[in-house]
């Protein structure tokens, strides 16, 4: 069995941040999400990946390298442009060969894993599988109705009146039937060619699809909002790690990762947290649910909830609740305090906050 990773996608709705980083590449405790996502696919034993990308190949590249770190055999596959998920699947046709196959989308993150998907497949011999799961709007994502035995009987991307509140969670696993589906399917009103309407071809050519309705914990990166969620989710399984240095003046509260050459002062950090290489924490509060990347500094800050991205600095300013601050962005105060701050700041950016009385 071979993996198709997609991460061809812009990220609009993750901007600013999409602008310099492929959402693909956003650090979720410490790490970025196609890496979690990666091994989540070499824990099923699977070694060679495909990853399909668009514009920000060479971040990807650079990141992820050719994937032996992992364990992994990566080939990237060149999109021109967003044409579609089933177009992605023609795009690595050579690659996948006569190989069954799990699909995964580069900006789901399922961190309890696919395994029960993956069995379900094999165990049931159908052409294709579905992981689905029960979401309170379904009219933003593919849509499956299913019949006895968790047979699928019919799926519709993005339907105004959904048929079943099961979401397409962006784990497919495939026999090679796939490739006649993608290539009789034609593009779809928004000009792409849509996954969902070649599962639809497989089933009105009287294939078997079944769905796996997956119990576990998953999250779309389509927002912000995604993101801290899903970074809330991972590190509630953190477990202590101090290899940096905390002074006595500093105190440790609940679960707390801090990374080799780190230091901690006069600070108090409450977990769960996870900070990374090389950061410099001094006079701070910071967590819970909390990601400092490599190379931070903070002075004088308070930040909870939140992801700060590497060599980023904050000084003087407390109660940042909520927010995602870029690579290498400059937070500094004159004396604000005193109530809860929400920033998104993009990569580079300086940002200065004044009192305003
Ligand atoms: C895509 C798929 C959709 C699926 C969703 C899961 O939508 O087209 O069927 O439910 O991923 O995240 P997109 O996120 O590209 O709008």
């Amino acid at each position: 069995m071979k993996a198709l990773v997609l991460a061809g996608g812009t990220g609009t709705r993750l901007r600013p941040f999409s602008h310099t980083m492929p959402k693909q590449l956003i650090p979720v405790a410490n790490k970025p999400v196609l890496v979690h996502i990666l091994e989540d696919i070499r824990a099923q034993g699977i070694s060679e990946v495909g990853i399909v990308v668009g514009g920000h190949a060479a971040d990807m590249a650079e990141t992820l390298g050719d994937g032996s770190a992992l364990g992994l055999r990566i080939t990237y596959l060149h999109q021109d442009a967003p044409r579609g998920l089933a177009h992605c699947v023609v795009v690595a046709r050579d690659f996948l060969g006569d190989a069954d196959f799990v699909m995964y989308l580069g900006d789901n993150m399922l961190p309890q894993g696919i395994a029960p998907v993956v069995d379900d497949f094999r165990a049931g011999g159908a052409p294709a599988q579905l992981a689905v799961q029960s979401v309170a709007d379904p009219r933003a994502f593919g849509v499956a109705e299913l019949g006895e035995g968790r047979r699928v009987r019919r799926v519709v991307e993005k339907p105004v009146r959904p048929v079943s509140d099961l979401a397409l969670i962006g784990v497919y696993v495939f026999s090679p039937q796939v490739h006649d589906a993608v290539a009789a399917i034609t593009p779809s009103a928004r000009g792409e060619l849509e996954i969902t309407d070649a599962v639809q071809w497989l089933i009105t050519q009287g294939h078997e699809v079944r769905a796996s309705c997956y119990e576990g914990y998953w999250r779309d990166m389509g927002t912000v909002d995604d993101v801290l969620e899903c970074n809330r989710e991972l590190l509630r399984s953190l477990t202590t790690s101090v290899q940096g240095r905390v002074d006595g003046a500093s105190l440790l509260v609940g679960p707390v990762e801090i990374g080799e050459g780190s230091s901690v002062t006069n600070s108090r950090i409450t977990g769960p947290v996870s900070i990374g290489r090389g950061v410099v924490i001094k006079d701070s509060c910071v967590g819970p649910d909390t990601t400092v990347g490599d190379h931070c500094t903070l002075s004088g800050a308070g930040v909870s909830y939140s992801i700060v991205l590497e060599a980023a600095s904050i000084s003087d300013v407390e109660d940042l609740h909520g927010s995602v601050i870029g690579r290498a962005a400059q937070i500094a105060s004159a004396g604000v305090s005193g109530r809860h701050h929400r920033l998104m700041v993009g990569d580079h950016a300086s940002v200065h906050m004044l009192t305003s009385r």
